[in-house]
C-alpha cells in the first residue's frame, strides 16, 4: 500500500505536503515526491527513500496546489524513476496512486501502441498517460479512464488546465477529503486531518470528486453528481504522536493496559456481546476467523477459546488460504474477520467470498470507518486507538483479550454458564504492569548477534510463540521460528545448534513438565533455554535453564494476554540494540491493500 496527499490553499505548498506525507509513512516508505501547479505548469520532485531524503531536495515552490506520494513498491523497483507522482508524456496530468491495476499489461499494450513511451515501469503510469489520451477533459477524462481500470485505486491527479483543483478517485482503496476556509486536504486516511479540521469526506468505492477551495462535487460511477455527508473527526483520528517515547512501537506496548481498560468500559457500558444470545447463536453449526499476520495469530487463539469455553467448531484461517481453498460456507457459518487495519485486501476478498455464499459477517477491527467495517454485517471495536508501528502490539493484545470475552459469552450461551468475563477483564487491566526494560536488557544483548531463534510452548502457548515469533522476525530481520513443545523430535530438533537461543513458553500448569521434558531436549543439543511463565516452578525442574523471565501471576486462561508484552518489547530493544528502525521494518507497511 502507499500514502497519497493533496493540498489546495495558501500554506506554503511543500512543507504542508510533507507534513501530511510523514504521517503517512506507515503506509510505505521505498520512496516519496510530490508535485505542484506552478506558474510554468507541473513541478515533480521525487526520489527513492524516505521523505527525509525528499525534504532535504524539495524546493520551496510557489504554487497553491499539489499532491504528494509515499510509495510501498508493488510494480517497478524502488527507484526515483518508480516513484510517484507520474507526469503524461505531454506533461499536462500529474498523478498518486494507491493500489494495484490488475490489467496494467493489456493497458500498457494498448497505450504504446498509440505511440506513448512510458518512462517507468508502473502501473500508475499507465492511467495518467490513459488521462491525456482520453477525448475526455478534467473529471470526465478521469471517469471515463477508470472505467477501463481493473483493481483497486485511490487516485488523486491535476491538470495543468485547471490550475486550482484536484480530481479524485477511488475504488478498493481509502480516500478522505476535507474543504474550508480555503483550503482544501485529500488523503488516504484520516490522520492527517487531526488539527486541521473537524470534518471530512469519505470517498466510496465508485465515487469521484473534484475539489477546489470553493468546494467540492462529488460524482457517482455514472458521472452523475451526487450529494455526500461530511463526518465529524473522532478522538481516534486526533491521536498522531509519538508522546515522550522514541518510537511508536514502544508507545503502543505500554499503552496495553490502558487499552484494556477501555475495552472493558465500552465493553460493559455498551453490553457489545450480549448480541450472542442462545438465539442468535442458534443460527450457526461452526465458526471461521480469518485474518493475515498477527490478526490470523489472533484468530488462532480465538478459534482455540471458541471450541474449548462454547464446544462450537472454529477454524483459523490465514485469508490468502481461505480465500481460494473452496472453504465450507453456508448461511450456517458465522464468520469472523480479524484486522487491526479493516483495509487489508485478502481480508476483505475472505469477507466478500463469505458473503457471497450466505454467511453472517464479523468484523473484529479497530478501524471502525474502514472498508471491513463497511462490508460486514456486525462490526465489534478493538478500541486499541491508533496504532502506527508496522509491527502490530497493541492491537494484537487487544484482539485476544476480545476474542477470549467473545468465547465466554458463547460459552454462557450455549453451555449454559454465568462465568464473568468482564470482572475478569476488569482484574487484568488494572493489575496488568508492562515489563521493565531493564530487566531484560541483558537478554536483549545476548540476542542482538543472533542468526536464529526458536520459540516452543504447547496448546496456547504455542500460538503466542507464533506472535512472538513474527514480531522477533518481522523487526529484528533474526531468523525466528515457532514449533509445538512436542513436535521438536518430529524434525525441529535437528535445527538446533550449541548456544541457540530457545523460548519456552510454559503458562498452563497441567502442560509444564510435558513442555520442559521437550525443552530439556533441545538443552541436551546445547540450546540456551529462556523459560517464560508466572508459575512457580520448583528450582529442581530449572536446573538446565539458561535464564527465566517471571510473568506476573493471573489466571492461566488469559496468559496469553499477558505474555505476549513480553516478547513484544525483546523484539523492540532488540531492533533498537541492532540499530534498526522498529518502527519501519524493511520491505514492509502498516496494512497490505494488496494481494
Ligand atoms: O491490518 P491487519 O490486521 O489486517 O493486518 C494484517 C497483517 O498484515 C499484520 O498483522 C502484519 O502481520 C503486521 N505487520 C504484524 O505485526
Amino acid at each position: 500500500m502507499c500514502g497519497i496527499v493533496g493540498y489546495i490553499g495558501n500554506k506554503e505548498i511543500d512543507t504542508t505536503l510533507v507534513e501530511s506525507l510523514k504521517l503517512l509513512e506507515y503506509r510505505g516508505y521505498d520512496s516519496a515526491g510530490v508535485a505542484v501547479m506552478g506558474e510554468n505548469g507541473i513541478m515533480v520532485t521525487k526520489t527513492a527513500g524516505k521523505i527525509d531524503q525528499l525534504k532535504e531536495i524539495l524546493p520551496h515552490h510557489k504554487a497553491s496546489c499539489g499532491i504528494a506520494h509515499t510509495r510501498w513498491a508493488t510494480h517497478g523497483a524502488p527507484n526515483t524513476i518508480n516513484a510517484h507522482p507520474h507526469t503524461s508524456q505531454d506533461k499536462s496530468w500529474a498523478i498518486v496512486h494507491n493500489g494495484i491495476i490488475e490489467n496494467f499489461g493489456e493497458l500498457k499494450s494498448q497505450i504504446q501502441s498509440q505511440g506513448v513511451q512510458l518512462a517507468s515501469e508502473t502501473d500508475t503510469e499507465v492511467i495518467v498517460q490513459m488521462l491525456s489520451l482520453s477525448k475526455y477533459k478534467n473529471i470526465e477524462a478521469l471517469i471515463d479512464v477508470c472505467r477501463q481500470l481493473k483493481g483497486s485505486f485511490a487516485l488523486a491527479c491535476m491538470h495543468q488546465d485547471s490550475p486550482d483543483t484536484l480530481y479524485l478517485a477511488k475504488q478498493k482503496s481509502p480516500l478522505y477529503l476535507s474543504v474550508g476556509n480555503g483550503e482544501v486536504y485529500v488523503a488516504s486516511d484520516t490522520i492527517c486531518f487531526a488539527g486541521r479540521t473537524t470534518s471530512y469526506y469519505a470517498l466510496a468505492d465508485g465515487e469521484f470528486c473534484a475539489v477546489s477551495a470553493n468546494g467540492a462535487i462529488f460524482y457517482n460511477q455514472d458521472g452523475v453528481e451526487i450529494v455526500k455527508e461530511p463526518i465529524a473527526l473522532t478522538q481516534f483520528d486526533q491521536d498522531v504522536g509519538k508522546k515522550d517515547y522514541p518510537h511508536f512501537m514502544l508507545k503502543e506496548i505500554m499503552e496495553t493496559p490502558k487499552v484494556l481498560q477501555d475495552i472493558h468500559k465500552v465493553y460493559t457500558e455498551r453490553g457489545v456481546l450480549e448480541l450472542f444470545d442462545a438465539e442468535f447463536m442458534s443460527r450457526f453449526d461452526k465458526i471461521y476467523l480469518i485474518g493475515c499476520g498477527t490478526a490470523y495469530n489472533a484468530s488462532c487463539l480465538g478459534a482455540k477459546w471458541i471450541e474449548k469455553y462454547a464446544r462450537i467448531p472454529a477454524r483459523s484461517m490465514i485469508a490468502s488460504e481461505f480465500r481460494y481453498a473452496n472453504p465450507l460456507v453456508d448461511n450456517r457459518t458465522l464468520c469472523i474477520f480479524v484486522s487491526q487495519s479493516g483495509e487489508t485486501a485478502d481480508t476483505l476478498g475472505a469477507c466478500e467470498l463469505c458473503k457471497m455464499n450466505g454467511a453472517y459477517t464479523l468484523a473484529l477491527t479497530n478501524v471502525l470507518y474502514s472498508a471491513l467495517a463497511k462490508m460486514v454485517d456486525i462490526v465489534l471495536p478493538v478500541c486499541a486507538g491508533r496504532e502506527i508501528a508496522v509491527a502490530s502490539t497493541k492491537a494484537y493484545t487487544a484482539q485476544i483479550a476480545i476474542l477470549y470475552m467473545l468465547a465466554r459469552q458463547l460459552g454462557n450461551v450455549v453451555q449454559n454458564g454465568d462465568f464473568n468475563y468482564l470482572a475478569q477483564l476488569k482484574d487484568l487491566s488494572t493489575r496488568l504492569i508492562m515489563p521493565d526494560q531493564a530487566k531484560l536488557l541483558s537478554l536483549v544483548q545476548g540476542l542482538k548477534g543472533e542468526d536464529k531463534v526458536f520459540f516452543i510452548g504447547r496448546d496456547v502457548d504455542y500460538l503466542t510463540c507464533e506472535e512472538a515469533s513474527l514480531k522477533l522476525k518481522e523487526i529484528t530481520y533474526i531468523n525466528s521460528s515457532a514449533y509445538p513443545a512436542g513436535e521438536l523430535k518430529h524434525g525441529f530438533l535437528a535445527l538446533i545448534e550449541s548456544g541457540k537461543y530457545v523460548f519456552v513458553i510454559a503458562t498452563q500448569n497441567a502442560l509444564l513438565d510435558k513442555t520442559l521434558n521437550g525443552a530439556h531436549e533441545a538443552q541436551a543439543r546445547g540450546a540456551k533455554l529462556v523459560l517464560v511463565t508466572q508459575l512457580d516452578v520448583p528450582q529442581e525442574k530449572l536446573a538446565n535453564v539458561h535464564s527465566v523471565i517471571q510473568l506476573p501471576k493471573f489466571d492461566q486462561e488469559i496468559m496469553p494476554i499477558v505474555s505476549i508484552g513480553v516478547f513484544q518489547l525483546i523484539s523492540y530493544m532488540t531492533s533498537v540494540e541492532r540499530e534498526l528502525n522498529p518502527d519501519q521494518p524493511r520491505n514492509l507497511a502498516k496494512s497490505v491493500t494488496v494481494e
